[in-house]
C-alpha cells in the first residue's frame, strides 16, 4: 500500500485511457516531446518531408506544386515551407485533442479522406510513420527515452489504423 502511494505521488497518476490505449503519463510524454517539434513548424516539417522524399523520391511527383523542382531547392521554396508548416500544424491540432479521442479521430478521418480523394495510399501513410519513427531519435536526442519511444508507439498505434480504415474502406 505504502509503495503504491509512494509511486502515486512520485510518478503521478498512471491510469490507462482505454479509448486510446495510453496512460495519462504517456499522453504527457507525447505532448511534451511534440512541443520540441512544433516550436519550429517550418524546420520540423522540412525535416519530415525531406526524409520522406529521400526515402521515396517518387512521392515528390504526387505534389503538383513541387513536382520537378530539384530536391536541393525545395527547402528554400516558400510554398514548400508553407506546406511543411501546414503538416506540423495539423499534427499539432491532433495532439492537442489527445484528451478527446473522438475529436482526434474525426480530424484524422477527414485528413485521410482528403488524401484518399487525391490518390494517396495506405502504403504511403505507413511509410510516413516509419520516416517519423526513424527521425525521432535525432530530433528528441536525450529526451528519446524508452518510455518516450513506447508512448509514441502507442500514439501511432492509435492514429494510423484510423487512416488505414479510410484507405481500406
Ligand atoms: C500524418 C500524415 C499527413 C498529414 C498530417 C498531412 C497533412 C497535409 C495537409 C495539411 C495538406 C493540405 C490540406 C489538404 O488538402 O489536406 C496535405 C496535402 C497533401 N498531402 Fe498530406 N499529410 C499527411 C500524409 C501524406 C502522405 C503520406 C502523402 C503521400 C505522399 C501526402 C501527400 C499530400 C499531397 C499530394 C497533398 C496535396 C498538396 C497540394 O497539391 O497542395 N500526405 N497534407
Amino acid at each position: 500500500m505504502l509503495t503504491r502511494l509512494y509511486k502515486y505521488f512520485t510518478e503521478g497518476r498512471d491510469d490507462l485511457d482505454e479509448r486510446i490505449g495510453m496512460t495519462e503519463k504517456q499522453k504527457k510524454l507525447v505532448q511534451n516531446t511534440w512541443a520540441i517539434i512544433r516550436k519550429d513548424e517550418v524546420s520540423s516539417g522540412i525535416a519530415v518531408m525531406s526524409a520522406l522524399f529521400t526515402r521515396h523520391p517518387e512521392y515528390q511527383n504526387e505534389f503538383k506544386l513541387f513536382k520537378g523542382i530539384p530536391f536541393d531547392e525545395l527547402s528554400k521554396n516558400k510554398r514548400f515551407q508553407a506546406h511543411c508548416a501546414n503538416i506540423i500544424g495539423t499534427l499539432s491540432g491532433t495532439i492537442d485533442h489527445i484528451h478527446d479521442p473522438e475529436l482526434m479521430e474525426a480530424g484524422l478521418l477527414t485528413l485521410a479522406e482528403r488524401h484518399k480523394a487525391r490518390g494517396q495510399t495506405r502504403e504511403q501513410f505507413q511509410n510516413l510513420r516509419h520516416v517519423l519513427e526513424d527521425l525521432y531519435p535525432s530530433v528528441f536526442g536525450k529526451q528519446y527515452t524508452p518510455e518516450v519511444q513506447e508512448a509514441w508507439k502507442k500514439m501511432f498505434d492509435y492514429m494510423f489504423p484510423i487512416f488505414y480504415r479510410v484507405f481500406n474502406g
